[in-house]
């Protein structure tokens, strides 16, 4: 099959320490733990402190990442970071994350495609190792969801978390199965249905004006998204399974973006994929956007559920819109 020939070779997870159950937000909104699990499959969540920004948590998965692949520092020469909560404007999260892990011989720069920033991230990754131009990349997914959501707004606030993935990925070596075998990237610019107002330079001052019509915070359509949520989805791992010439039982394990366990359930149906092939745990860290799929992939791998050889279809969807998938022979 073509495709490149590439291989994560260690990955890593953090998350901030305080962990925020779906009690603890029914104590200051108006939701309640039967609400949030029912309609989402969110249990808890993880927020970081006010103030730590998404480079300090993807520098913590990197330095994870790269113990577990046993790769030093001076040897990544590309950093990604996927993110949509970055630090700043300027610089990006890459060039903080290559200060802190002392990347001393790596470019970088940050992928701006929200939820879909993981999938992104990847088949970015695997185009610089296929060319050359790169022979290790850290790829990570950052997130203060947090600094972006409103607090009082019980639509989105009780669906996001905070926390950050990382994954050590370079060519396979000739003994190893490690390939891409499919992917896809896709947009419908949509500034409507999941969009933030304020901050870019369609409105950079935040004022008075705009702090009172809440114009930093996401604002999200969730029924919308939701429809077009499970649409793409199911699309997707069918384009992916028609794009490799593999059925669904040659898919070990599908790894989505953990957006909403009933998005996932019925896209999963319409598949014919049984669940117990899909790596699920919105439960435990909500919709963590560009980093949700590298934290389960992570757990994945951590976890033995996937082993060398297996197919492993990553599929995401976000603001954008944006909709994308790796199937990767691991
Ligand atoms: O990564 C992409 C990011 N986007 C998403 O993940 C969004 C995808 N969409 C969703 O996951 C779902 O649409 C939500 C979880 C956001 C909402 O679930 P829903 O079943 O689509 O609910 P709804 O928006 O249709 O709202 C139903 C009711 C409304 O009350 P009324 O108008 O029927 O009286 C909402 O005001 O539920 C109310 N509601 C809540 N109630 C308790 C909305 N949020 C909450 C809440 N607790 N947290």
């Amino acid at each position: 099959m073509s495709g490149p020939r590439i291989s994560v070779v260690g990955t890593g997870l953090y998350v901030p320490d305080r962990l925020v159950t779906n009690e603890d937000l029914a104590k200051v909104l108006d939701t309640s733990d039967e609400w949030i699990r029912t309609r989402t499959g969110i249990k808890q969540r993880y927020f970081a402190e006010p103030g730590t920004g998404a480079a300090p948590l993807g520098a913590e998965a990197g330095r994870r990442a790269l113990a577990a692949a046993k790769v030093a520092p001076e040897d990544i020469d590309l950093v990604l970071c996927a993110t949509m909560t970055p630090d700043y404007i300027i610089p990006s999260c890459a060039a903080l994350i290559q200060r802190d892990l002392k990347l001393e011989n790596a470019g970088g720069f940050d992928l701006m495609a929200a939820c879909s920033g993981w999938v992104f991230g990847t088949v970015t990754a695997a185009q610089f190792l296929a060319a050359g131009t790169a022979r290790h990349v850290l790829l990570v997914g950052a997130e203060q969801m947090t600094s972006v959501i409103d607090p009082e707004d019980r639509g989105t606030r009780v669906i996001f978390g905070d926390g950050a993935a990382a994954a050590v990925i370079r060519a396979s070596r000739d003994d190893e199965p490690g390939q891409l075998l499919h992917s896809k990237m896709r947009l419908a610019g949509n500034d409507e249905l999941l969009y933030i107002p304020a901050g870019g330079s369609r409105q950079p001052s935040i004022d008075a004006a705009s702090i009172e019509r809440r114009d930093h915070y996401v604002k999200m359509k969730g029924r919308e998204i939701f429809r077009f949520a499970v649409t793409r989805f199911g699309e997707l791992i069918e384009d992916a399974l028609q794009g490799a010439g593999v059925t669904v039982d040659d898919i070990k394990l599908v790894i989505p973006h953990q957006v909403n366990l009933r998005i996932i359930e019925s896209a999963v149906d319409r598949v014919g994929l049984s669940m117990d092939r899909v790596l699920l745990n919105i439960d435990r860290y909500g919709n963590t956007s560009g980093a949700s799929v590298g934290i389960a992939l992570h757990e994945a791998a951590d976890s033995g559920r996937i082993e060398r050889g297996d197919l492993v279809l990553m599929v995401a969807f976000g603001a954008g819109l944006s909709w994308g998938s790796a199937l990767l022979r691991w």
